[in-house]
């Protein structure tokens, strides 16, 4: 019989570059699961892009799409259902994710934020914001956190911290860029670590 591989959706609203450090450790082996649907309220992103030119079902669903929320939310459970999803992977997903689905997928959804929670998290703590907010604040460091998805923004159990030095003469783009690069090498890690220990 065929080994089971765990089937992910990612969500995702930009570039995607987390997406591509996560497909590239599937590929290479090292995360023993499967991208069956990249999910985002753009259309047209980074992530959208490469999803379609590696052959995984890139479907937009967002909220404008929908004049009644309940509408929105019952698309996206039909889309996780007819796709099967196990574990749901934010990887720059800019938007709250509904309290039906976080419900339903309790314990099986995951995000990476790009500061040390508890740090600089809670609602409009995304992007650029959170650098901004790190260097004003006078840290000598920060870095990225992977943990579960809860009813809170950014309060989910954490998996795994991972920190970068605050550099004199630091803004918020070169940071930003710091931070972005131990992304790519900490979530493929903390993935491979939650999915092994299931
Ligand atoms: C990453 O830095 C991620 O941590 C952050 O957005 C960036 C997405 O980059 N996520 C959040 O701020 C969510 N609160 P990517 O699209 O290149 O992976």
């Amino acid at each position: 019989m065929a080994e089971h591989k765990t089937r992910l959706a990612v969500f995702c609203s930009g570039t995607g570059s987390n997406f591509r450090a996560l497909h590239r450790a599937i590929t290479e082996k090292h995360i023993d699961a499967e991208f069956v649907l990249c999910l985002s309220n753009r259309s047209e992103c980074g992530a959208m892009e490469y999803a379609r030119e590696n052959g995984i079902p890139a479907l937009q669903v967002s909220e404008n799409q929908y004049p009644d929320y309940k509408d929105f939310v019952a698309a996206m459970l039909y889309a996780l259902n007819e796709h099967r999803i196990e574990y749901i992977i934010l990887a720059g997903y800019m938007r709250k994710i509904p309290d039906a689905i976080v419900k339903t997928y309790h314990e099986r959804i995951v995000n990476i934020h790009p500061a040390l929670l508890p740090k600089f998290g809670g609602e409009g703590m995304y992007g650029s914001r959170v650098h901004t907010a790190v260097l004003s604040a006078g840290e000598t460091e920060s870095g990225a956190t992977v943990h579960m998805v809860d009813e809170e923004y950014d309060r989910g159990r954490i998996l795994m911290q991972e920190t970068v030095p605050v550099l004199p003469g630091d803004t918020p783009e070169t940071l930003a860029r710091r931070v972005l690069t131990c992304e790519h090498e900490l979530y493929p890690r903390a993935l491979r670590k939650l999915l092994n220990a299931q």
